[in-house]
């Protein structure tokens, strides 16, 4: 049996845990990152790629962003299409801050190359992890199966970062554990195609076939998304369908500028909202999704994995530099508010965007309000805005905003 010692164990390396390894390094505290996938694996998964300026500064500020600066996309504004009328969003006029389209998979990469140059412990291809929790102050122990040889890690702490389908969410007590879920009638196609992108900037159509959006990675890389029934399969979407069902959503006047080209990745996913709570226990503490999910219409998923870690890293800090364990304890308590902003706004646009099922008529007509109130009331826009960029939730669960009697 091998054994390790380490002050964080970190279970998963998508961004929640290669960035709390990497915060962490720069404070002078030990992790160990835990990884059941190959690195190939985890740098080539495609997921979304819309960055708040918040997530960008923070990844500034720690030494991540020099790639993305030099490749991201800064966007000032997106392109709302209603039923082939187009209409854009200045979100930097109404709010003074951008966005940044960098391909998740992207950032994982400069992460893991981050995290190597620093020598630190990031292990691939790991097995069977197991996590045996301290009940009390004692040490934890993560048991794994390492480089094919049994593996015993001796920790502080655990950080559970391994995702929905991971296991460190399963070993908070059932008792304690409480998780709210929506489930969407709809999901998302996703392709990854070498065509150029068919704007400068992101639209959201908006269609009675259902909704469409086409993103971007590059100038010559589009991303691109089609609404489709739950039940569907890739196997139902040949390449022609997909290319035609985009052109007839993403049409302005029966035309479209999108230039169809080689398919390069496809992907399948159920729109669904998830939050645990609370988002730890004991020793473990949970970040990104293996907290909490959102559906992707608002792509806010990495960017509160990467607040999550940014809070829980300063609580590691104050614990290791001070022995106070208050933020620690208060980890919880502090995300979830801003967790639920995110949570709503993800679901409102879902509802803003998507085509309700056939048989909810009334859920039609809500969102043909929703739509007239977006474009022709500035207050509503500006309040659109403002959540897409992450700025409302930045103050949330602190602030009473603007009402008055609420300062107790
Ligand atoms: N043991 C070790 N690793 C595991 C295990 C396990 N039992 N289960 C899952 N993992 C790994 C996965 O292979 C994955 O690499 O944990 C990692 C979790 O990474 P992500 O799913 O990317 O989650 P997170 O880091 O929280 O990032 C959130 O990802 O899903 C998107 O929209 C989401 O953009 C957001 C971001
Ligand atoms: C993406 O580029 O993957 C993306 C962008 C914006 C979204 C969702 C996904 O709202």
């Amino acid at each position: 049996m091998k054994q390790l010692r380490t002050q964080v164990a970190i279970v998963g390396a998508g961004p929640a845990g290669l960035l709390l390894s990497h915060l962490l390094h720069r404070q002078g505290v030990e992790s160990v990152v835990l990884e059941r996938r190959t690195r190939e694996y985890v740098e080539r998964r495609v997921r979304a790629g819309l960055l708040e300026h918040t997530t960008v500064e923070l990844l500034r500020q720690c030494g991540l962003a020099d790639r993305l600066d030099r490749e991201g996309m800064r966007h000032g504004g997106f392109e709302l299409r209603v039923a082939g009328h187009r209409n854009r969003l200045d979100i930097a006029a109404l709010t003074g801050h951008s966005t940044y389209v960098y391909g998740q998979q992207e950032l994982v990469k400069d992460m893991i190359r981050a995290r190597e140059e620093a020598d630190g412990q990031l292990r691939f291809s790991v097995a069977d992890v197991a996590l045996d929790l301290a009940e009390d102050e004692g040490p934890s122990t993560v048991r794994c199966s390492m480089d094919g040889r049994p593996t015993e890690i001796t920790c502080d702490f655990v950080a559970g970062c391994d995702g929905f389908h991971g296991i460190s969410r399963q070993c908070l007590p059932p008792a304690l554990l409480t998780a709210h879920e929506r489930r969407y009638p709809s999901a998302w196609l996703g392709i990854l195609a070498a065509t150029p992108p068919t704007s400068g900037e992101l639209v959201y159509a908006v269609h009675e076939r259902g909704f469409a959006l086409a993103s971007m990675r590059t100038p010559e890389i589009s991303r691109l998304y089609l609404q489709v029934g739950p039940g569907e399969s890739l196997s139902d979407w040949p390449d022609e369908r997909i290319w035609k069902e985009l052109h007839a959503r993403l049409a302005v006047d029966g035309e479209t500028s999108l230039t169809e080209g080689r398919v390069l990745e496809r992907s399948l996913v159920a729109l669904r909202s998830y939050v645990a709570e609370p988002m730890q226990h004991g020793p473990l503490f949970l970040a990104g999704d293996a907290a909490h999910i959102v559906p992707p219409t608002a792509a806010k998923g990495l960017n509160l994995a990467v607040e999550d870690v940014h809070v829980l890293n300063e609580a590691f800090r104050s614990w290791y530099a001070t022995g106070d364990r208050a933020a620690l304890d208060g980890y919880s308590a502090t995300r979830l508010p801003a967790v639920w902003e995110a949570e709503e706004f993800s679901d409102w646009m879902a509802d803003l965007l998507h085509r309700p099922p056939d048989d909810d008529p009334y859920a039609a007509r809500l969102q043909q309000a929703r739509l007239d109130a977006v474009v022709n009331s500035h207050t509503v826009a500006r309040q659109l805005a403002e959540r897409y960029v992450g700025l409302s939730r930045q103050t949330s669960g602190r602030e009473g905003g603007a009402w008055s009697w609420n300062q107790a």
